[in-house]
């Protein structure tokens, strides 16, 4: 029964802007991306921006675009180092991809347009859409899971997953107020991350209150619909920070592995309740002792991670041996910091 489905409605007055670009030039947040037409500083902080929260990537933004002004900058930089200006931020991929994305647009020219920018390696249709509205002024949509969600309650759609998706898209390319589609596009953003929220939204102050359905019928909080969750995962990883005077020693992660190209104390994953034959090969003649656990979560896998130290009179061979005053330079996972400052307050050196 697709002609019953909402997304053939126009259900804003895209003409005028109306009710919600108004709301948006009194309410919008002050961020720094918002000062810039510089496509290039549009791409990072939309990159950035994926899955991680505004408050978190303000700090990053500010310090990428001082060491990578340009994007001829980023393209010509040590993989190393832009991983420890991304440390903190996850899904490290992104990173990597940005990078190549640069060197792209370094050889074949900045593109103009969303058909061109769709082409950059890790630029999607959401970013395509963004830099192309935010950065070029082109009329052109983007839907993020805030506007997944201000759609689904607007028009009042039960669909979930990529029904939901692909008929949120055919409603944003309906409504793109083509005068300032950036901003149109930022607003229906604004509204879903700081009014139309997943939980408690505060629908009175919503300036598209008049048109929702889900309000109407009261079932705000209802929509969008779930789609079921991946069962999560359980795993136990053994982190043993190897320490020699003021250094620490540590490792590559290979290739095809989460972090890849960072760097780590030996880290070993054992099933629950076994010992790990590889950590008791490190141990050697070493002195290993426990700090505590802690847990972390990466997509859907809760990992228990329990942090050791090991204390040796000399350096191994097969370790990168660093002082602890450098690791601020090394490229590190999150959690193997966290890792690091358990045993450095463990044993009062902190
Ligand atoms: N989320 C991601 N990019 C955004 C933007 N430019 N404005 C508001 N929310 C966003």
């Amino acid at each position: 029964m697709t002609a019953d489905r909402p997304d053939s409605h126009r259900l804003l007055s895209a003409e005028s802007g109306g009710p919600l670009l108004s709301w948006y030039d009194r309410e919008k947040r002050d961020l720094p991306w918002r000062h810039t037409s510089d496509p290039y500083a549009i791409w990072v902080s939309e990159i950035m921006l994926q899955q991680t929260q505004v408050s978190t990537v303000i700090p990053y933004w500010n310090r990428w675009m001082q060491r990578f002004p340009t994007v001829r900058s980023l393209a010509e930089a040590d993989e190393q180092e832009i991983l420890a200006h991304w440390q903190g931020l996850g899904y490290y991929r992104r990173c990597r991809l940005l990078q190549q994305g640069a060197r792209f647009v370094v050889e074949h020219g900045l593109p103009t347009r969303m058909s061109e920018w769709l082409k950059v390696p890790g630029v999607g249709r959401y970013t395509a859409g963004a830099i192309a509205s935010i950065a070029l002024s082109e009329p052109v949509p983007l839907v993020d899971g805030n506007v997944e969600r201000v759609y689904a309650r607007l028009a009042g759609d039960d669909a979930a997953g990529k029904v939901l998706h692909d008929a949120a898209w055919k409603w944003a390319e309906l409504n793109v107020y083509s005068e300032r589609p950036g901003d149109w596009n930022q607003a229906l953003m604004e509204l879903g991350a700081t009014v139309c929220r997943p939980n408690s939204p505060n629908c009175r102050e919503c300036p598209l209150s008049g048109q929702c359905v889900a309000l109407s019928a009261s079932r705000v909080e209802e929509l969008p619909a779930k789609v079921a969750k991946t069962k999560a995962v359980q795993l136990r990883h053994l982190v043993c920070v190897p320490l020699c005077g003021d250094e620490v020693g540590l490792r590559q992660i290979p290739a095809g592995q989460w972090w890849e190209g960072m760097w780590e104390f030996p880290r070993f994953e054992v099933a629950p309740g076994a010992e790990s034959a590889d950590l008791q090969q490190l141990v050697g003649t070493g002195w290993l002792e426990s700090a505590g656990a802690f847990r972390h979560s990466v997509t859907h896998h809760r990992i228990q991670v329990e942090v050791s130290y090991l204390s040796f009179e000399e350096k191994l061979d097969s370790l990168r041996w660093v002082r602890l005053s450098d690791l601020p330079e090394v490229p590190m996972p999150a959690p193997q910091r966290k890792a690091l400052s358990m045993v450095l307050e463990q044993m009062g050196r902190t």
